[in-house]
């Protein structure tokens, strides 16, 4: 049977512990956490056709946005090669995929964590009407989540809703360098309707990828005690987390988003991401938070934008601090409204 009807939506997410270094293929230097978002998505579909050439090379029909778009087909076949041994009817069969996301593609918001993981979840999906594996939906998500992986790393912890921790360590049961294990049913209710409100600062290309960036921290000096470091916040902000403990939480995650910015300083050649009113964001928000006594904190992407991370219960108020501060310090006043997908 022809498999029919294969589309995914996945959304992007935001990591709280960040993994920055990597090793093999895909494989992440220490493990890191983060918050699955629900306005920022990638929505895939994915047909099987007869092929023109008997075997062999992949034959990819790609559109984005509903049009044909060379760059990224070009970028999906050569992924697609990279993974034939995981999929062995991509010698079989044409692939028509087109793809879209919730966003628009320059808004300053990582789009690869989401294309990657929708395009996975086609593909397993593909391979379970047609071969009747993967029928157990655990089974079925840790293979997305292992495919995601090696389109886009971070992209593994995309398949899980709410939050969803990758990479190896002790402070979790089953965690896994290959694949993410969902974690939202360990943390306290509060974080399972956690803002996370995006602050554009500049929707411009990086100047560095995060490929480079990841590469640069092969000759970092200071690569080994960063990685510690990360697995014993990953440590303190679980136990943060089974609490509730918001101040805690918030001194974990910023100190993670500057170290993320200052590996980046301390690089050969160094780079600078962050941008002047990246730094004013900061400020303003530590301000505010320590004036109005609210819990407001932020956490910080590989690019300029500011990530604004507040509870639920202090959402008006977040709104009017976002409309009266935040946003003049924005490009043209944006601001891409999201929280966590409950
Ligand atoms: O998945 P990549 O290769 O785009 O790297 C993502 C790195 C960070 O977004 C900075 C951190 C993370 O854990 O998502």
């Amino acid at each position: 049977m022809t498999p029919h009807n294969i589309t995914h939506r996945s959304p992007s997410n935001i990591a709280l512990v960040k993994y920055w270094g990597k090793y093999g293929v895909q494989l992440p230097r220490n493990p890191s956490i983060s918050f699955t978002l629900t306005n920022a998505y990638s929505e895939t579909s994915m047909q099987l056709v007869s092929r023109n050439a008997a075997n062999g090379s992949i034959e990819l029909d790609f559109t984005f946005e509903g049009e044909k778009n060379e760059a990224f087909r070009s970028k999906q076949v050569k992924f697609l090669e990279s993974i034939v041994e995981h999929f062995p009817f991509l010698h079989e069969y044409g692939l028509q995929v087109s793809s879209s996301n919730s966003f628009p593609h320059s808004a300053g918001i990582a789009s690869s964590a989401s294309a990657m993981s929708a395009l996975a979840l086609c593909l397993c999906d593909a391979e379970r009407q047609l071969t009747g594996n993967l029928q157990n939906e655990a089974d079925f998500l840790r293979k997305a989540s292992i495919i995601s992986r090696l389109g886009s790393g971070s992209a593994c912890r995309s398949v899980y809703p709410q939050l969803a921790a990758w990479g190896q360590t002790k402070h979790i049961e089953g965690s896994s360098n290959e694949y993410a294990v969902p974690y939202g049913h360990e943390v306290d209710t509060v974080f399972h309707s956690f803002h996370d409100d995006i602050l554009i600062v500049s929707s411009a290309e990086k100047s560095v990828s995060s490929r480079a960036g990841h590469a640069l921290m092969e000759g970092n000096p200071f690569a080994a005690p960063r990685y510690q470091q990360a697995d014993d916040n990953l440590g303190e902000l679980l136990a943060a987390m089974k609490t509730g403990d918001l101040e805690k939480f918030g001194v974990i995650v910023e100190n993670e988003a500057l170290t993320l910015h200052a590996l980046m300083m301390c690089s050969y050649p160094s780079f600078v991401l962050l941008q002047p009113n990246s730094l004013a964001i900061i400020e303003r928000i530590k301000q505010f938070r320590d004036s109005e006594k609210l819990p407001f904190y932020f956490t910080i992407d590989a690019g300029p934008n500011i990530h604004f991370l507040y509870p639920d219960s202090v959402a008006e108020q977040a709104k009017s601090f976002i409309d009266n501060e935040l946003r003049p310090l924005c490009e043209n006043g944006k601001v891409v409204i999201d929280k966590v997908q409950g």
